[in-house]
């Protein structure tokens, strides 16, 4: 069954190369299809140069967050949301069978995740390393069974999973045909899983040696300022003379 990989992303100075990364760990993956949608009102080519290099079946679309979000100025921001449900969307549209994933453009994936995620029959759920004190997400499992959820910060939560810590099957979403990812900062993944019910976590498929092996990484690429010689579309080596100085 083929997997569908969705990915956000949005223009800023470390893109291109998370990008780059994702793109060369996907090429190892066989029979997948790559949503790349970009938080943003038009497409770039340096984007599309990359993704058309990996030789992925891919498609890059744009989805901008609803700008009421966009221009809050305190608190989080439900980021990559909008870019989700496009995905979610086009999976509606146009796939019948395989297997979806969120992979935020700047997370670690070990291959062995895409071997372990493929056959999810409904949801799975799998560990999460993270970067945090707290250092995994993951379901706690005794004697094979579940048994609640381990995260730095629980919530009040139904599911209170990290993004990258579960998939779920193409069949299992189209049989639940209003869910949807909302825009609650900190509850996208807990409001997307609920939006499936009925579904219950016990009755979730635990991957990964029973939830003892970490094959995604939360991590996290240090910010950076807008640089002056590579603009977001752009790269002209010739503009290099006038930086120089
Ligand atoms: C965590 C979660 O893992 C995300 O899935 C969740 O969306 C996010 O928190 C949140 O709730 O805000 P984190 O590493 O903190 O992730 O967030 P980012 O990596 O900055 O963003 C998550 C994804 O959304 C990325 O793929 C990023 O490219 C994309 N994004 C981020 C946008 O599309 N637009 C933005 O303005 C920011
Ligand atoms: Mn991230």
């Amino acid at each position: 069954p083929p997997l569908y990989i969705i990915t956000p992303t949005y223009r800023r100075p470390e893109q291109l190369a998370e990008l780059t990364r994702l793109s060369h760990t996907l090429m190892l993956v066989p029979n997948l299809i790559w949503l790349v949608i970009e938080d943003a009102y038009n497409t770039n080519n340096l984007i599309d140069d990359v993704l058309k290099r990996s030789g992925l079946n891919y498609h890059y679309m744009i989805a901008p967050m609803p700008v009421q979000y966009k221009n809050k100025t305190k608190g989080p921001k439900p980021r990559g949301v909008s870019n989700r449900n496009k995905g979610l969307e086009w999976i509606r549209d146009n796939a019948f069978k395989g297997v979806l994933y969120f992979a935020d453009d700047d997370n670690t994936y070990d291959l062995d995740l895409f071997t372990e995620i493929r056959y999810t029959k409904t949801v799975s759920l799998f560990p999460v390393g993270l970067i945090t004190k707290a250092g995994v997400s993951s379901p706690i499992v005794q004697n094979g069974t579940f048994r609640g959820f381990y995260d730095g910060w629980i919530g009040g939560r139904k599911f209170a999973v990290d993004m990258a810590g579960f998939a779920v099957s193409v069949q299992f979403l189209l049989s639940r045909p209003k869910a949807s990812m909302p825009y609650k900062p900190g509850f996208e993944e807990d409001g997307f899983l609920k939006s499936l019910s009925p579904f219950e976590p016990s009755e979730a498929e635990l991957l990964a040696s029973n939830c003892t092996r970490i094959l995604v990484w939360h991590t996290q690429t240090k910010k950076n300022e807008p640089s002056l010689a590579l603009n977001y579309n752009k790269y002209n080596n010739t503009n290099l003379v006038s930086l120089k100085n």
